[in-house]
């Protein structure tokens, strides 16, 4: 079995690049409101690896982690948290709690990553999570959610990503047409060794077409949807430009941005 500093190291190694993230962040709040974001919260945290990181950017920058689990928070105090200045550390805050719940905070940009909000599987559910991000942001705020789709998307089927250290499979072991309701697991091999289902997500899929009008019915003023480019090998760049229109591909991941 995955020791806890196993699991989290190698979750966090195979799926975030929070400096990438805090980069496009940065970039498109300057774009819509022509200054930078101060105040982060990272909704559904997990071990706040984005949030902590967000406190380096300057001593005005502040950021709150919230989730639910007190396992990844764990994790995210003993190996991030630990790692910040004295200064840096009064302004990060681990917030045990429910994403529904109102917060005595208002953020510059609130964050859903790595699909997070699919756990919402019924639409009132999402309309009334996206209402409380709104809430909850201050008028010149931004909520950046990310999502995945693409041809492949429903059937069930095991991507394997291999790392230096390790492999990463991303399997979609069931899917219901009827509902979009799904049930993905992450495992890992480590030299020999399979690590089955260290991660497990029930989840609802959910379009970006459904998300622009549940998160347009939930209060937000503007939705603005982005895509990724492609190198010459027709893989993605890792640059996200804002679009309505593209052609589908096997498996895309891409952001979404509302505005207030
Ligand atoms: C897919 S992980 C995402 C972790 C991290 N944000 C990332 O980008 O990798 C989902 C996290 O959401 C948390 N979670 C699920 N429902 C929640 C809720 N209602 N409120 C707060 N956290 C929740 C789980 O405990 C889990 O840590």
């Amino acid at each position: 079995m995955l020791s806890l500093e196993q699991k989290y190291h190698l979750y966090e190694n195979s799926v975030q690049c929070h400096s990438a993230d805090i980069d496009f962040i940065n970039e498109q709040y300057q774009k819509i409101h022509g200054k930078k974001p101060l105040v982060l919260r990272e909704d559904f945290g997990g071990t706040g690896l984005l949030a902590c990181s967000w406190t380096s950017q300057s001593p005005d920058h502040k950021a709150y982690g919230i989730d639910l689990d007190p396992e990844p928070m764990k994790y995210g105090m003993t190996n991030h948290y630990s790692k910040l200045t004295e200064d840096q550390k009064a302004r990060m805050h681990y917030i045990e709690g429910n994403v529904l719940h109102d917060q005595e905070f208002k953020a510059d940009v609130t964050v859903a990553f790595n699909f997070s909000y699919f756990i919402f599987k019924k639409r009132h559910e999402l309309i009334d999570y996206f209402k409380k991000v709104k809430a909850g942001l201050n008028p010149d705020g931004v909520f950046f959610l990310d999502i995945f789709g693409g041809t492949e998307t429903g059937q069930e089927l095991v991507e394997e990503t291999e790392h230096d250290s390790h492999s990463y499979f991303w399997d979609c072991d069931k899917f219901n047409p009827i509902t979009n309701e799904c049930q993905y697991y992450i495992h890992f091999k480590v030299g020999n060794t399979k690590y089955e289902q260290a991660f497990s997500y029930n989840w609802r899929m959910w379009s970006i077409a459904e998300i622009r009008e549940i998160l347009m019915d939930a209060g937000f003023s503007k939705v603005i949807t982005f895509w990724e480019g492609e190198d010459e090998d027709g893989d993605g760049d890792g640059n996200f430009y804002i679009s309505d229109k593209e052609e589908n591909c096997e498996s895309w991941v891409t952001y979404i941005a509302a505005i207030p």
